[in-house]
């Protein structure tokens, strides 16, 4: 199938793309009939696609638009450092600039005594750089035997061997791919919607923390290394765990000396309406922080792994001869960091998070109101990172048959009305721009309603049942 209505270039590019670009999470059958939607131009909320067609960009990019596209004070601070210095290996004792003022605003800004930092190329590679920072650290520590990680199933940490082994979606873990079985460890997903049927979310939320403690006994309570938690699993499906968990969580790490690692990857930056979340939005000190996309709202390819003095401390006593071999030919780039710090500098100018704090609440309680439609299972998450999971029985919350598709289904139907959300399995996922208005906040839910409407239409022609 060529794409249809555009002119010989947009074709052109359809078909480069389809026979020579490999996409992450391509899904070969389908991408070789459809291949993909050539996407061409940006501004504020804004995307256009190669024929010119207008979307509100709803996924904010994927989590990452955070001051929304076409700022020219970015781009700007970005050519200028080009022209001046466009790159600067950072090894063992050279630096630059934009990346020694970016590690010191990052120590400012981030929680308690977190106040080093080791720049990678993403989210990924800033989770690799965790876990690779406490095995060194435990060495230092000398507890070498800590040797394992406990992560939760539906989290997501990246596409590294090390975060998709850390990762718990059962979704992306493909059996064609191998993963580090042994000594990661995933444990129930916190996820209140999903819980067993009769228990309240007390006993719920007292059943996790249960596993969590059951899972360090058995593995030996001087043997665990780290546990890894987003604040609120975003791609598992915006999951907003408990009230009083995730607190728990660091008691029992605490309790056990095990460091607590927050991947902050999409909820830090403004998201939740804070520069972090774990602190800020749920009261937790991690020891480490890693982040990535609102870091430079995209502009540049950036991770950070952010962590605290003790570790730095530790890993750095004097006496020991030690080298710190990790680290990327691109960490602390000095246009990405100069991204950041412009990124960072207009985030705190135009006080952003309140805004976000004003208009979060706002879109959430604007969509709720589409639980009237009878695929609409919950409306599910927190300020602009928010979920919808689609399902055939409300009673029930049973599923839709996989065939249906429906997250893609209803993703299309949006598509076609010139909004961009993005589909998980049955879910529906948005994370949009942090400077989302009002209106466009009641836009999104109208092409919601209007595109769901339709696709139930679709399925009810088809003879499938909604309960
Ligand atoms: C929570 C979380 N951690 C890590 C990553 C991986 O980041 P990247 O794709 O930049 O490697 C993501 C990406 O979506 C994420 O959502």
């Amino acid at each position: 199938m060529e794409q249809s209505g555009s002119n010989e270039f947009a074709q052109e590019i359809w078909r480069k793309d389809r026979d020579h670009f490999v996409h992450p999470w391509t899904h070969f059958d389908s991408f070789k009939k459809e291949g993909s939607l050539v996407m061409a131009e940006a501004g504020g909320v804004h995307i256009w696609d190669i024929d010119g067609k207008k979307y509100l960009d709803g996924i904010g990019g994927l989590w990452c638009m955070n001051v929304g596209y076409g700022r020219e004070e970015i781009v700007e601070a970005m050519a200028d450092q080009a022209r001046k210095m466009v790159y600067a290996n950072p090894f063992v004792d050279v630096t630059n600039i934009p990346a020694a003022e970016l590690a010191a605003k990052l120590a400012e800004i981030a929680p308690g005594s977190l106040n080093h930092t080791m720049f990678s190329c993403g989210g990924s590679t800033a989770n690799d750089t965790a876990f690779r920072l406490i095995g060194y650290y435990w060495h230092c520590r000398n507890q070498p035997q800590r040797v394992h990680y406990i992560a939760r199933k539906e989290s997501y940490h990246g596409s590294t061997y090390v975060a998709q082994s850390l990762t718990g979606k059962t979704a992306d873990r493909q059996p064609e791919f191998t993963y580090i079985n042994d000594t990661i460890h995933h444990i129930s997903s916190p996820n209140p919607y999903r819980r067993p049927d009769g228990m309240s979310v007390e006993d719920f939320t007292d059943s996790l923390i249960q596993e969590f403690e059951d899972k360090i006994k058995e593995l030996g309570t001087d043997k665990v290394a780290a546990f890894f938690a987003e604040p609120i699993m975003g791609a598992g499906g915006v999951i907003v765990a408990p009230e009083g968990y995730l607190q728990c969580m660091h008691e029992v790490c605490t309790k056990y000396g095990i460091l607590f690692v927050a991947d902050e990857v999409v909820t830090a930056f403004g998201r939740l309406g804070a520069w972090f979340s774990a602190k800020d939005v749920f009261g937790v000190q991690p020891d480490i922080i890693t982040c990535a996309k609102g870091l430079t709202s995209g502009y540049q390819p950036l991770g950070a792994t952010i962590f605290s003095k003790e570790i730095y401390d530790t890993i750095s006593e004097e006496g020991h001869d030690r080298w710190f071999t990790n680290g990327f030919t691109y960490s602390g780039h000095p246009v990405a960091c100069a991204a950041a710090l412009k990124n960072i500098e207009i985030m705190e100018r135009e006080d952003l998070f309140a805004h976000v704090r004003d208009v979060g609440p706002y879109f959430m309680e604007r969509l709720s109101t589409l639980k009237d439609l009878p695929t609409v299972g919950e409306v599910r998450g927190m300020h602009l990172m928010v979920c919808i999971e689609n399902i055939a029985n409300k009673e029930t919350k049973e599923l839709l048959p996989d065939e249906v598709n429906i997250g893609k289904r209803i993703a299309n139907a949006a598509e076609e009305r010139g909004l961009i959300i993005r589909p998980v399995g049955h879910l529906n996922i948005m994370s949009p721009p942090l400077t989302i208005t009002r209106a466009q906040c009641d836009e999104v839910v109208d092409i919601l309603r209007e595109s769901m409407l339709s696709v139930i239409e679709d399925l009810k022609s088809e003879g499938i049942e909604l309960i």
